[in-house]
């Protein structure tokens, strides 16, 4: 198969190279400012914003499949626009997309969201993820939108590293003990994107963790795996602080577990304790 991860230098889009090479997969991958430091991909330059220049780049590599993971969480036009710039050069080749979406499409008035419920978003990040969701269900109705909650690794991601330096000292704020998710560990999003590219399945899937965990919980976890002091991280209540955000939203990934292989575990079975002979879940 030949894969097209646009995106391919953020973090899920490393992984995704990671195993699409590690498969035996004919792997393109696109950076716009950092250069990947990654082997296994013929890399290349992309702004999704030039909507000329994302049909030149699909049309030289032909891909089989293309994974969209591009995004800037408060620009418009790379998270809205550019995704219908992805999904139209995608459709004039008719290659399968599998584009990247996020929890954040829901306000969380409902709590548990399954992939039927129709979003609802209350925050530019929200909207500009839900609006290429619909962009794309036009363009190309073969595609797959997989909606995502907080993506976590073995210490690389965003959110880990947030943590660490308020456990530090280094960075101001709270972990919400109110504000709640579903995360997922990058390698299982990744395995499932994968199996999705490869599949005949469309539309919307909820590629998420089993477990719903405040920030705080996952807080406390990352800082127990990684043997941090986790009394030394600060909680607070999230009405308390900032413009207004979703605070509990639960995808529900029922119905796209069953048609999975790759199983996507929940944060207190990733998270577990490292043991002193390595990463044995305790
Ligand atoms: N992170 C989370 O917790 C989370 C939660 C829910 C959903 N998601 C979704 O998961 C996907 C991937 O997230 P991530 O955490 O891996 O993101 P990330 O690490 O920030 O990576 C974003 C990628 O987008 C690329 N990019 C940014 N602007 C671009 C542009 N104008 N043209 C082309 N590429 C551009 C970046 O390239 P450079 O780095 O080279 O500039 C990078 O490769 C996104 O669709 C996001 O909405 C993420």
């Amino acid at each position: 198969m030949k894969v097209l991860v646009v995106g391919g230098s953020g973090f899920l889009g490393r992984e995704l190279v990671r195993q699409s090479a590690a498969a035996g997969h004919d792997v393109a991958a696109s950076f716009l400012s950092r250069p990947p430091d990654t082997d296994g991909a013929d890399w290349m330059l992309l702004d999704v914003r030039r909507s000329t220049d994302v049909v030149a780049v699909v049309d030289a590599v032909r891909p089989d499949v293309v994974i969209n993971a591009a995004y800037r969480q408060p620009d418009w036009e790379i998270t809205a626009d550019g995704a219908a710039h992805v999904a139209l050069a995608t459709a004039a080749i008719g290659a399968r997309l599998v584009h990247v979406s996020s929890d954040a499409v829901f306000s969380g008035a409902a709590i548990h969201y399954d992939e039927t419920c129709v979003p609802d978003p209350i925050t530019p990040y929200g909207a500009a993820k839900a609006a290429a969701e619909t962009a794309i269900r036009a363009v190309c109705p073969q595609a797959v939108l997989a909606r995502t909650s907080l993506i976590i690794g073995d210490g690389g991601s965003a959110h880990e590293t947030f943590i660490h330096a308020l456990a530090a000292g280094r960075r101001e704020g709270v972990l919400f003990t109110d504000e709640v998710r579903c995360p997922v560990h990058v390698t299982d999003l990744a395995a499932a994107l994968l199996e999705l590219g490869g599949s005949d399945r469309r539309g919307v899937h909820h590629v998420a963790g089993a477990d719903a965990v405040s920030r705080y919980e996952l807080g406390v976890l990352v800082a127990r795996r990684d043997g941090v002091d986790a009394a030394a991280l600060p909680a607070g209540r999230r009405p308390d602080a900032g413009p207004p955000r979703p605070l509990d939203v639960r995808l529900d990934c029922t119905a796209t577990r069953r048609v999975l292989r790759a199983r996507l575990r929940g944060a207190r079975e990733f998270l577990a304790r490292r043991q002193a002979a390595g990463w044995t879940a305790s």
